[in-house]
């Protein structure tokens, strides 16, 4: 009997990628992946505790689902689980004010799932006592697993499905940094690096059914130092990674995210300059320009560190885009504070950004400090976000008139369009070219910028550059 599995994902990519990794790992036992949770046996909310209230968020969510497993109780309920980093947070609280919830279970154990699925249903059918239950048993009938557990998840999980043309592929997870203002390294633990020899196989597995890009996922992605496929060799940085995923075949892009800046060394700049496939984009959060407060939010770099790794990217590789994260209002940020991040802004010119008010995380440093006023926190972020918006309505706009290259993902919003993204990561639609049925999703195309708006760009088919499936990504346009 097939079954029905719905996932709801908030939150970072490797959310997202867990989820996808959730569903390869359950589709062998019979569920299918639904889009709503009216008629599904297994609901999985994947959860995200960077924000504030974001407990309040879950509990919201399994307020609407409950109804639905009222209304299916009998002999094949539903199962209700709780994952990420809400879970792996709050997990007895879960489980105290939601006592309909089967499973918890945190980021590192999802791969235990079938398991924990199995003993709910047990558990739910009165077959199997709370107290054989392994995972801890709590006041609610749920299973709550939330360990660190010693063996790496990614050894229990089957090889990815590709969906598309472009896939998220996690390499390294955890944080060790603990900026002062947040929860990823109480969430996600230690960090840790999958060993490069995994992370090519899983890259091939995925080129072979039809990826042309993989974007590399962590918390710390260029702190990766995973061990080498000959384990003579010692480890692999994030840069040797991008040249041994350089080699192949088919795989056309690499881009990865998330970067710290205390972690961008020379030969991940350098390999920026000499490896065609490592797109020239790279999200690499600030949070402030003020080295006051980044002192204070324990970021371990300067302001003028980072114009420095700006400046060395931009010399290895000119059409290098930027974008960042920031954060407005932390405790003690002043006007003067305020003004160097802006200045940072101006400075560098982003293409594209984040931009957050600082909220209290319990459990973190920062939280016990005395806050901001809202009304300061909104000003600010106001006007970042306006000096951003034009930086990056700018940046779209010098696109116009340009062939760039980009990479079809899929049929565009209107018929007879496709769309994909350029080397910096600019949405683009654009026109099928005329009696090319062979350019579809996967292809790289030539397109001429047309117009520019906000968050995409529109073109035509480049006359000269149609016929470029086959051939290597160029250095970008600059
Ligand atoms: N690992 C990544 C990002 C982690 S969370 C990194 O190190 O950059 C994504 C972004 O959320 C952060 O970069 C930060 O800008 C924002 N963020 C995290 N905690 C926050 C908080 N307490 N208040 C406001 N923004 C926060
Ligand atoms: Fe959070 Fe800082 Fe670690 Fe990023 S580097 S995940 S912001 S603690
Ligand atoms: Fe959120 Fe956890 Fe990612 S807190 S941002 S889902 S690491």
């Amino acid at each position: 009997m097939r079954k029905k599995l719905f996932i709801k994902t908030f939150g970072c990519q490797m959310n997202v990628y867990d989820s996808a990794r959730m569903a390869d790992m359950l589709a062998p036992l019979g569920y299918d992946a639904v889009q709503s949770p009216d008629l599904a046996d297994l609901v999985v909310l994947n959860t995200c505790h960077i924000r504030e209230k974001a407990e309040e968020r879950v509990f919201s969510e399994l307020g609407t689902i409950r109804p639905l497993k009222a209304a299916r109780a009998g002999k094949d309920p539903m199962v209700i689980a709780v994952a990420g980093c809400v879970a792996q947070a709050e997990g007895d609280l879960i489980i105290e004010r939601a006592p309909f919830v089967d499973i918890v279970v945190g980021p590192q154990s999802y791969h235990r799932l079938p398991e924990l699925i199995a003993r709910a249903r047990r558990i739910a059918a009165g077959a199997e006592g709370a107290a054989n239950c392994g995972g801890r048993r709590q006041p609610g009938l749920g299973v709550l697993d939330v360990e660190f557990p010693p063996v790496p998840k990614f050894d229990s999980l089957p090889p990815p499905r590709a969906t598309g043309v472009s896939a998220f592929l996690t390499v390294q997870e955890g944080c060790d940094k603990f900026c002062s203002f947040c929860v990823v390294p109480y969430t996600r633990g230690a960090e840790y690096s999958r060993p490069a020899r995994d992370i090519v196989a899983e890259a091939r597995h995925l080129v072979a059914s039809g990826v042309r890009e993989v974007t590399l996922l962590g918390q710390n992605v260029n702190a990766y130092h995973g061990e080498a496929p000959e384990s003579a060799e010692g480890s692999w940085g994030l840069a040797r990674l991008a040249r041994g995923l350089a080699e192949i075949d088919g795989l056309r892009r690499i881009r990865y995210t998330t970067s710290h800046p205390g972690d961008m060394g020379a030969d991940l700049i350098a390999a920026h300059g000499d490896v065609a496939q490592l797109m020239p984009f790279l999200h690499l959060p600030v949070q402030s320009g003020s080295d006051r407060v980044l002192a204070a939010m324990n970021r371990r770099h300067s302001a003028a560190g980072y114009l420095r790794i700006v400046e060395d990217l931009r010399r290895a590789q000119p059409a290098m885009a930027l974008s960042s994260d920031f954060i407005v209002g932390y405790p003690g940020e002043t006007d003067a504070d305020f003004e160097a991040t802006l200045q940072l802004v101006r400075t560098v010119g982003f293409a594209q950004s984040f931009t957050f008010k600082y909220s209290p995380r319990p459990g973190t440093p920062a939280a016990a400090a005395a806050q901001l006023p809202e009304t300061v926190k909104d000003e600010r972020l106001q006007e970042l976000q306006a000096l951003l918006r034009e930086q990056q309505a700018a940046f779209n706009a010098a696109a116009v008139g340009k062939v760039v290259e980009v990479l079809v993902e899929k049929a565009g919003r209107k018929p007879g369009q496709l769309s994909g993204r350029t080397p910096q990561f600019q949405p683009v639609h654009f026109s099928a070219p005329p009696g090319r049925s062979d350019v579809g999703a996967g292809s790289i195309v030539g397109v001429r910028i047309d117009g520019a708006a906000l968050n995409s760009l529109d073109g035509s088919p480049a006359e000269s550059d149609v016929g470029a499936t086959t051939r290597q990504p160029e250095r970008a346009n600059a």
